[in-house]
């Protein structure tokens, strides 16, 4: 079932004007690709129909009721005028409880295919919002060597269901990948569970869905669906600890880490085992920084070591106090994280 292309034109315009920002082709649940984000959204396209056609419906009676009985003037209405006025209220009644039980419907089993993925996932996921970034550690069942833990980005493997627990490290946020599956809300103090299953290879965006204090704005993750093969070669990548660095600089830079760094952020591999910040093991492969405050270059890790607060107003990293010479090494040695 489709709905037709001018009329979807007419639906997607209207959309659009309510979504603004929302539909830059990253973050429209409207086009969602994921199972069951592509239920949601092919029901909120349904909705917005039949509500427009409502709309248009009893614009159009009221409109005829208007100019049929103009010119009447104050005269009472006759008898058979009040049996045709209450047909019509029988008619209104009864066209909406059909209409109502319908979306009722429609919602009900939308929701019931979205809280069951199409078989038990192998792979789980444990997701912690933190004020304001996300820490994401992969597990795979029966393979404990599988896990590996990553910060605001998410991999998934098309056509395989992936279970996410959710966990909060301080205050409600709502975990929201728009175009792979609806929002589920992340509490303290309980386990929320979902699951997402990406339906074709692409990038997009995910990011906090609750209010949740100063920057909630800046709380996403770069969401990349991929084949299965491609998804086992990345998990195997972000498993292994970061190389050594090759030049001086950069060897010096990870001296600078471990010392003005190591007790907020872990390295794989190294002697920097902080857990209070993302896990930087393989950070120079992300796409940004700051759960995507700033795009990943070298001059926007200088800034961000410098003065994080000043980018990303009430973030936890401090300004870190360096000379030129420890940051540019410290930011080469970031550099070679791959
Ligand atoms: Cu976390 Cu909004």
């Amino acid at each position: 079932m489709s709905i037709d292309s001018g009329a979807r034109r007419v639906v997607s315009l209207l959309a659009w004007l309510f979504l603004l920002a929302g539909c830059n082709g990253t973050t429209s649940y409207l086009d969602a690709t994921g199972t069951a984000g592509h239920r949601e959204g092919t029901l909120g396209w349904w909705l917005t129909a039949t509500a427009c056609v409502v709309v248009a419906l009893v614009s159009l009676a009221i409109i005829a009721g208007i100019v049929r009985h103009r010119g009447e003037g104050d005269q009472p209405p006759t008898r058979r005028e009040i049996a045709s006025g209450l047909n019509w209220i029988y008619v209104g009644v009864g066209a909406t409880v059909v209409v109502l039980f319908l979306t009722f419907a429609g919602t009900m089993i939308t929701l019931e295919a979205a809280v069951h993925p199409p078989r038990t996932p192998a792979i789980s996921m444990d997701v912690i919002g933190h004020q304001w970034w996300w820490e994401v550690t992969y597990h795979e069942t029966g393979h404990p060597e599988f896990t590996f833990t990553t910060a605001n980005e998410i991999h998934l493997p098309v056509g395989e269901p992936v279970l996410v627990k959710l966990q909060s490290a301080d205050v409600i946020h709502s975990f929201w990948l728009p175009q792979i599956a609806g929002k589920t809300d992340v509490i303290p103090g309980q386990v929320n569970e979902m699951w997402l299953e990406a339906g074709k290879a692409g990038r997009s965006r995910g990011m906090c869905g609750e209010y949740c204090g100063l920057q909630h704005a800046n709380m996403n993750l770069a969401v990349t669906s991929e084949s299965p093969a491609e998804f086992a070669r990345w998990a195997a990548e972000r498993r292994s600890p970061a190389a050594a660095p090759g030049g001086a600089e950069a060897q010096a830079g990870r001296d600078v880490f471990a010392r003005s760094c190591g007790a907020c952020h872990a390295i794989g591999g190294t002697e920097a085992l902080g857990r209070v910040g993302p896990d930087l093991t393989h950070l120079a492969s992300r796409p940004s920084i700051g759960a995507g405050a700033l795009d990943n270059t070298p001059d926007n890790l200088a800034r961000w070591i410098r003065n994080a607060p000043t980018i990303k107003e009430g973030s936890r990293m401090p300004a870190i106090p360096l000379d030129d010479a420890d940051l540019h090494s410290v930011v080469a040695y970031l550099q070679t994280l791959h």
